[in-house]
């Protein structure tokens, strides 16, 4: 019996993590690691990043060990959550193949996600058979590791709502086998997507407006000093706009009055707020109380990051023992399913009866 909820979350390595990852999902994440009252596993999706890239393994390989620092630089304890590589967790692809037959081609075709994802790569007919059933993977995923609870954006709302109907199926038809797992919402649905640095959409590797939780600290000046602000607030005289002010809506992101006092002659970001629209506080004042802002965040997890890059062995050790332990899990729930199946005949002493 396990005493603590087990929760599943899942990353496909195509790129470093950035800010809008940290406060979207990293920060959550390492929130829900320390309150003790789960059990964590993060899954580094590199099967499923080969789904749309089976043409560039490279990019996955180059980055397998980026994600990985990422998580355990924002403070991912590997002796609380467990961090394994899904290719190496050989089992997934047997509970995929199971439940591959639990679902229809249409339903796979309707699913809201898949088929924006779809169209926005411009798969149309030519989408790779794996890419459709990715959400089928994805079940397999979460059920091996009898997860209760995952942590994911709302765009993936409708991937977990197809693992739920493939685990009620199974039970189903093979009697209560698999865990039924619940989505949690990330804080980046909850209180909205961190746009990008030049306010274009989301905070994208492929659109180069991130700021990476690997960037050094020049980079980082570098890049919130060209962030987008209000184009007609020429003058320092000139009234400047809140809203849609990149500035501003980082600072509400990122820090809260308490810190602004402490960093700054304000007391809180409202009063900032209100000198800018007033007129008299130009870009780069509010530029630098971002960029204090940022560092204080930034910098102990750049420290903690440098200590993984240059110590690579320590890295690949938690990898293996991570993917090892979940190789483990994955491979008791195969056991389960198989038997629960029917399909295990040399291990079943009633065969032959
Ligand atoms: N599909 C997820 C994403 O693109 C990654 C992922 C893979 C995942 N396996 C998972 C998420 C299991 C949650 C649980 O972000």
């Amino acid at each position: 019996m396990k005493n603590k909820l087990r929760i599943l979350t899942g990353e496909r390595p195509t790129g470093c993590l950035h800010i809008g990852h940290y406060i979207g999902a990293l920060r959550q994440r390492v929130e829900m690691q320390n309150s003790g009252k789960y059990e964590p596993f993060i899954l580094i999706a590199d099967a499923q990043a080969l789904t749309d890239n089976a043409d560039n393994p490279e990019k996955i390989r180059a980055n397998l060990l980026e994600v990985c620092a990422d998580n355990l630089a924002v403070g991912i304890d590997p002796s609380i959550s467990t961090i394994g590589v899904q290719s190496h967790i050989y089992p997934l692809t047997e509970l995929t193949f199971y439940y591959m037959n639990l679902v229809t081609l249409a339903r796979l075709q309707r699913n809201p996600t898949v088929k924006a994802e779809m169209k926005q790569k411009g798969y149309g007919a030519n989408v790779p058979a794996g890419f459709l059933t990715y959400p089928v993977s994805q079940t397999a995923d979460i059920t091996a590791f009898d997860a209760d609870v995952v942590p994911v954006g709302e765009d993936q709302l409708p991937v977990i709502e197809q693992g739920r109907e493939i685990v009620s199926t199974f039970n189903r038809i093979y009697g209560e086998t698999l865990v039924m797992p619940k989505a949690v919402l990330d804080t980046a649905t909850k209180c909205h997507r961190l746009p990008g640095l030049d306010g274009n959409g989301k905070m994208s590797k492929s659109l180069g407006n991130t700021i990476n939780l690997k960037d050094d600290s020049d980079t980082v000046v570098q890049k919130i000093m060209s962030m987008y602000t209000d184009p007609d607030h020429i003058h320092v005289t000139d009234p400047g706009k809140v809203e849609g002010n990149m500035v501003f809506t980082y600072l509400d992101a990122f820090t809260n009055d308490a810190q602004i006092a402490q960093i700054s002659e304000y007391q809180t970001i409202n009063e900032i707020k209100e000198h800018y629209r007033r007129g008299g506080l130009g870009d780069v004042k509010i530029k630098r109380i971002l960029i204090e802002v940022m560092q204080s965040i930034l910098t102990p997890i750049r420290e903690k990051r440098a200590i993984y890059e240059n110590d690579k062995a320590q890295l690949m050790e938690i990898l293996k023992r991570g993917s090892d332990r979940m190789l483990d899990i994955a491979q008791s729930t195969l056991t389960r399913v198989k038997n629960a199946m029917g399909i295990n005949y040399f291990n079943d002493s009633t065969f032959l009866k």
